[in-house]
């Protein structure tokens, strides 16, 4: 574990401790408010995100982006945001097993520098890494779950959202959970946003 960001940093973009590491373009390191009280997780890169180096910057980054707005969220002011696996799995298929558990340092490493009091895992592969393995997205998205001390909550993928519109209010539903429950336990989260 690296007590610094910088350290931290430099070293995840030069990983190569998983074959992910010979098709990526870029690393997705995460990005956001290094201090944030709310943390997002991710399952992995993308295409764009492969090609940007940044997290959720897709169709799927836009909706997240719309529904964080909604409820004054912001992935440059009060929130964080990263991902599992730090580089693409080709053709976007589902980050293996191993490379779940070689790249996941990087990101207990991040969760120790920030100290989020609430996780909010996007997608079924994230939420089963973090929250619980057997964890049924469409029955426990929403709910609340705590974990050593922090709270972590599931969320639809906004690429299942994007895949079946039908799913959007029950999706967004969960993003005003979260905002009810930042109001009862952080501290500076909606203060952030509004300098
Ligand atoms: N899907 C993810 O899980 N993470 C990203 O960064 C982009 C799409």
């Amino acid at each position: 574990m690296y007590d610094n960001w910088e350290t931290l940093e430099r070293e995840c973009m030069n990983c190569n401790k998983c074959q992910l590491c010979q098709t990526r373009t870029h690393v997705v390191f995460g990005t956001g408010n290094r201090n944030a009280e709310v943390m997002f997780i991710g399952e992995g890169p993308g295409e764009n995100e492969d090609l940007q180096g940044e997290p959720f910057v897709g169709r799927g980054g836009q909706l997240l982006d719309k529904m964080l707005t909604a409820v004054d969220l912001d992935r440059k002011k009060n929130i964080y945001i990263g991902n599992m696996v730090k580089c693409r799995p080709p053709k976007n298929r589902d980050p293996r097993p191993e490379e779940q558990e070689m790249c996941i340092d990087w990101l207990r490493n991040q969760v120790k520098l920030i100290r989020p009091k609430i996780i909010v895992c996007l997608g079924r592969i994230a939420a089963a890494k973090i929250i619980k393995s057997d964890i049924k997205i469409t029955k426990e998205h929403g709910i609340f779950f705590e974990k050593n001390g922090v709270l972590m909550m599931a969320m639809l993928h906004p690429a299942a959202v994007l895949r079946d519109p039908r799913k959007k209010p029950e999706a967004f539903e969960d993003f005003l959970k979260l905002q009810e429950k930042i109001k009862e336990v952080c501290d500076h989260t909606y203060e952030d946003i509004e300098e």
